[in-house]
């Protein structure tokens, strides 16, 4: 598919390898996202037997998932070899929430891409994906949401839309005409995804949080830091020199307030199910739909 979302899957698995190391030292909107949607999980019925914490990072929401579904076997899965192995350290000493959970099972980490996952059909009751899915191709990843997921099985996912760091996107336009600031999807184009992907009863909803920063530095590094910076194929390439990143620290000046520069973040919440059929039943892999013959009878004309 063309787009507006055209994303370098390379450079995400890189940026975020290399963020690896200091990632949990800037926590506080990952954390916030993803309290959130294990609130909401406390109103879904479903019983998991094997939930997917897709994109899961260094594994915080791992240990959260075990200790709120015991019995379930907990699969981690990240573009990003780095975070799985830390990750996997921090699930093995503790380091997370406390892993001496009665039954709990130990995860299964999986390196792999969510527009392709090494992952068999029907295999997963609960979908958790924070912060993660807008770095993928939506339309291949609800789809293969859609394949791994059990009959009734719910996805469940948080994501940076368009209006995140608009005030980063601002200042740069002001300095070249290169794209430097990610290009999130919309809700209306994540919901339009999901039904594509014949996920059903979608339900989407938008928060907005601001951070301040001293300086518009300290954000972009602080973007570095967390592996959130630029992965645009249509980015410039090659390094930004020092008198650059200074044009675009005084066109971010007009956005301070109370002695402090704003970063806003459009927050996506959505949900969806995999339909009542098992993979297969009524879809083949095209998308053709498929009758069982002894449902096809001839009409009588009237
Ligand atoms: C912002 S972090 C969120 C991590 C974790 N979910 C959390 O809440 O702490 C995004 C994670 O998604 C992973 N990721 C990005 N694109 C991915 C893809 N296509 N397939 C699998 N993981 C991906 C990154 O490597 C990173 O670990």
């Amino acid at each position: 598919m063309n787009n507006k979302y055209t994303i370098d899957k390379n450079r995400v698995a890189q940026s975020f390898s290399y963020a690896a190391q200091q990632y949990d030292n800037s926590t506080i909107l990952r954390q916030q996202t993803a309290d959130e949607l294990l609130d909401r999980l406390s109103f879904i019925t479903v019983q998991p037997k094997a939930i997917l914490d897709l994109g899961s990072g260094t594994g915080r929401n791992i240990s959260l998932l075990a200790k709120k579904y015991p019995k379930a076997k907990i699969i981690a899965l990240d573009i990003a070899q780095a975070m799985l192995k830390k990750a996997k350290y921090k699930f093995q000493h503790g380091l997370n929430v406390k892993h001496w959970l009665p039954n709990y099972q130990n995860p299964v980490y999986i390196g792999g891409d969510a527009d392709a996952m090494p992952l068999a059909n029907n295999s997963i009751d609960i979908v958790y994906a924070n912060l993660s899915l807008q770095w993928c191709d939506f339309e291949k990843c609800f789809a293969e949401i859609q394949r791994i997921l059990r009959p009734n099985g719910l996805l469940t996912c948080a994501l940076l839309g368009p209006d995140t760091l608009n005030e980063l996107r601002q200042a740069w336009a002001k300095v070249d005409d290169y794209a430097h600031v990610n290009i999130f999807y919309d809700a209306h184009d994540l919901g339009e995804a999901m039904i594509n992907s014949r996920l059903v009863e979608p339900v989407l909803d938008i928060d907005r949080i601001t951070f301040s920063h001293k300086t518009a530095i300290a954000l972009m590094k602080n973007l570095k830091e967390i592996g959130a910076h630029n992965i645009n194929k249509s980015r410039r390439h090659g390094l930004t020199g020092k008198m650059t990143l200074r044009k675009v620290a005084n066109a971010y000046e007009p956005f301070r307030h109370n002695g402090l520069l704003p970063a806003s973040y459009e927050i996506i919440y959505a949900h969806a199910w995999r339909t009542k059929q098992p993979y297969g039943d009524t879809y083949d892999n095209n998308g053709t739909i498929k009758i069982p013959i002894n449902q096809i009878y001839k009409r009588t004309a009237r």
